[in-house]
């Protein structure tokens, strides 16, 4: 059975390839970001206000509304892991890796472990081994560092994650992505941060980036959603689907 909309969501439509008549449900949103995804594959997700913002006085959360919330979780559902920058993980506080219980239920229906393996990608490994993240984490998570991190956080956190070296002075995309790759977590759902996603688009190592543009002018100072060395030359990409929920577009990009 399908899931409905949650009714105090706003609606979901497909404006293309093809207009819906009424809101998308789950499963009908499920089978748009699957549609077309390889594995291994390598999804990038973001939230961005019109002006091109990543950040609301240092965080992303006041760009992100229900409807960009309900596509999060959506893709929280598809991934074996979710990786990110240690930026991101401090900037943001976040906790264990958890997904919902009809999350829960959805990801163990499709054979899958109840909760995506959480990376985090750090050079300086400034991450607390007793913090929630690793205290109460459901999957053990993964910790991809450098030759250069300190010998003891790298022991201090190989009690409670798998701290993996994949690169001298900054992870190597191509090593992190290997060692995901080896452990079968194929399908990698990265929440960022800018510094990161620069990096796996230096790489060239990024399938697929889903945008969720606010409908909010930020100016100011914030950063972009990619910030750092860029490709020598761009890569391009092809407009998988737009959704739109409310005033809010949900922008599904494929490598071209
Ligand atoms: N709008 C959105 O959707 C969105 C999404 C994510 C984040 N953000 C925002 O972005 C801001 C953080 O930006 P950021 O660029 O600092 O984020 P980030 O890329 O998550 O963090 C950068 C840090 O991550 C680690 N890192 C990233 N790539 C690395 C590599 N190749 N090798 C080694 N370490 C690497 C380093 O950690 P160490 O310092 O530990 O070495 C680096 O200092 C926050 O304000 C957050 O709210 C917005």
């Amino acid at each position: 059975m399908s899931d409905p909309a949650p009714s105090d969501v706003p609606a979901i439509h497909r404006l293309s390839p093809l207009p819906s008549q009424t809101g998308l449900t789950d499963d009908e949103i499920t089978a748009l970001y699957l549609e077309g995804a390889g594995d291994p594959w390598l999804r990038v997700n973001f939230v961005s206000s019109v002006d091109g913002a990543a950040t609301h006085q240092g965080l992303s959360g006041a760009l992100s509304n229900d409807v960009d919330g309900r596509v999060f979780d959506i893709l929280r559902r598809l991934c074996d892991v979710v990786l990110v920058g240690a930026g991101t993980v401090r900037a943001e506080g976040y906790g264990a890796m958890r997904v919902d219980v009809a999350s829960q239920g959805a990801r163990s229906g499709a054979g899958m472990t109840p909760h995506p393996v959480f990376a985090i990608v750090s050079a300086g490994l400034d991450l607390d081994p007793r913090s929630p993240i690793f205290r109460e984490a459901p999957e053990r998570p993964i910790v991809l560092t450098t030759e250069l991190s300190r010998p003891e956080a790298r022991d201090a956190l190989s009690e409670v994650a798998d701290v993996v070296v994949c690169g001298r002075e900054r992870v190597q995309a191509e090593r992190g992505l290997a060692v995901l790759h080896e452990r079968g977590l194929t399908r990698i759902h990265c929440e960022g941060g800018p510094r990161l996603f620069a990096d796996l688009i230096a790489a060239r190592a990024v399938d697929e980036l889903c945008l969720t543009m606010s409908p909010l002018l930020e100016a100011g100072t914030s950063s972009r959603i990619a910030t750092g060395a860029a490709p020598i030359v761009p890569l391009g990409l092809r407009l998988a689907h737009t959704l739109q929920g409310d005033d809010t577009l949900l922008l599904r990009y494929v490598r071209a």
